[in-house]
């Protein structure tokens, strides 16, 4: 028995047990437990710290699955589950009555997701049922994308961690909520806003622009996503500026790059490089966040990186992890 086959059969055994289990996915490694289980899916809150009124995607070996969970499915939501699934969407759907109150937050919709990632592919398959599953971080940290940042999280509270290396994608799911007739996008991700346009040869709004109160979305609260470390996104000047400034001050920083790199960082302060193409960027973006956040820096700098729509993703989650944070300013060094 391989160690992989032995990790998927201590996993089911563990969530039939009605324990969490670690479960790689292309976006990010998700804290799961089996959706049917309202006593299972409590003991997800208590290791995450997060609120109990903050629904969780449901996960599924396959859209054949959908009726199982959703009610009143549009044309549109089976078109886009054709198109991505498995894949990284999460559709949110009007729920079908039986699905726990503890899964939705008491809400008449549930989230759903068919991952793309082989493993997470097999142990849903192995386990029959659908897997309820927020990012396995703590509530309001970074998302973990292998299986030692879920260990580094979560520790004792999972039974097992399924190992299925590095996540491909990097950041989070596209959310599109299809249960109010017009598509809205709650979430960007590496499906876009486009690609969902084009598949549908229809409107896709953002939450802004549709004109009605939005779920509630722990991804959508502002500073989501953060490292304990301040964060500040910065142009390629003001980044420059406030590297040297550091140096000078004897400040350690961490620098997430971009384009720039001939800025000699001081201090033992901690210089990343990231790939120049949006999805490369957000493979490594959460893994390279954590690591600058361990280094004993005082100060995150990022450079931003372009506004253009294939970027939109990454932005959304760099200005969630340098919210709430000193004001222009404030805890920088003076250029
Ligand atoms: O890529 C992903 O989506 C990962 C992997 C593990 O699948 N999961 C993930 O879960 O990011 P989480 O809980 O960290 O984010 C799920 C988001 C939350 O913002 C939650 O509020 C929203 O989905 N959500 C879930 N069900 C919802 C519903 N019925 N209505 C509105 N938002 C919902
Ligand atoms: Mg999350």
């Amino acid at each position: 028995m391989t160690e992989l086959s032995r990790a998927l059969r201590d996993a089911v055994a563990a969530l039939r047990a009605g324990q969490l289990v670690g479960l790689p996915t292309e976006t990010v490694y998700g804290l799961a437990a089996d959706a049917r289980n309202p006593q299972a899916v409590a003991r997800i809150f208590a290791a995450k710290g997060r609120p109990a009124n903050h629904p969780l995607i449901v996960h599924l070996a396959s859209a054949e699955q959908l009726d199982d969970w959703a009610r009143e499915i549009p044309d549109a939501a089976r078109q886009l589950a054709a198109a991505f699934w498995p894949g990284p969407l999460t559709l949110i759907l009007k729920r079908q009555p039986d699905v726990p109150d503890a899964v939705t937050g008491g809400q008449d919709t549930v989230g759903l997701r068919v991952p793309a990632h082989p493993v997470a592919h097999a142990l849903l398959a192995a386990f029959g049922g659908g897997l309820a599953a927020p990012s396995a971080n703590r509530f309001g940290r970074i998302s973990p994308t292998t299986a030692d940042h879920v260990r580094e999280e979560l520790g004792n509270a999972v039974a097992v961690v399924v190992d299925g290396g590095e996540c491909e994608v990097g950041i989070e799911s596209t959310i599109v909520d299809l249960s109010r007739g017009v598509p809205v996008m709650l979430r960007p991700g590496r499906v876009s806003i486009d690609d969902m346009r084009r598949v549908l040869g229809a409107p896709v709004l953002t939450p802004d622009a549709a004109d009605t109160t939005a779920p509630r979305a722990s991804g959508t609260l502002a500073s989501h996503y953060a490292p304990a470390t301040p964060v500040r996104l910065l142009d390629v000047p003001a980044l420059y500026a406030t590297v040297v400034a550091a140096a000078q001050s004897g400040q350690r920083i961490g620098v997430l790059s971009r384009t720039l790199t001939d800025a000699a960082p001081a201090n033992g302060s901690v210089w990343l490089q990231l790939p120049g193409d949006p999805a490369g960027y957000a493979r490594r973006l959460y893994g390279d966040l954590r690591r600058l956040d361990q280094c004993g820096a005082t100060l995150l700098l990022i450079e931003a990186p372009p506004t253009s729509p294939e970027w939109q993703a990454v932005n959304d989650r760099l200005k969630r992890a340098a919210a709430d944070r000193p004001a222009e300013g404030e805890g920088l060094p003076k250029p």
